[in-house]
């Protein structure tokens, strides 16, 4: 019931996080890691900083945002994200 109230707040727009196949209902406001522990996914993770790259996962499909243009090393041209410094403006697919 609060994850609820969370996500259906006015100032946030809806997005899609596949994640492993699994689909959640997001929001373009928040870091993707956070999003995914909401609902119980225990992604792996260190500094939540952008800076160790723990928490890497694989963009499939779909477009991330960096939170801080210093994070700009953690979008790699193989697709792999750092979760921990990326909120979703588009429904996105995760490995
Ligand atoms: S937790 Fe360190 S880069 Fe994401």
């Amino acid at each position: 019931m609060e994850r609820k109230k969370l996500f259906l707040s006015k100032n946030r727009h809806h997005v899609v996080i596949n994640y492993k196949k699994h689909e959640i209902i997001g929001n373009n406001k928040q870091i993707i890691l956070e999003q995914l522990e909401l609902y119980g996914f225990l992604i792996p993770y260190s500094c939540r900083s952008g800076i160790c790259g723990k928490c890497k996962l694989h963009l499939i499909s779909g477009t991330v945002k960096l939170l801080n243009k210093s994070y700009l090393d953690n979008i790699h041209e193989d697709g792999m994200i750092f979760p921990c410094c990326c909120i979703p403006i588009s429904n996105i697919t995760l490995l």
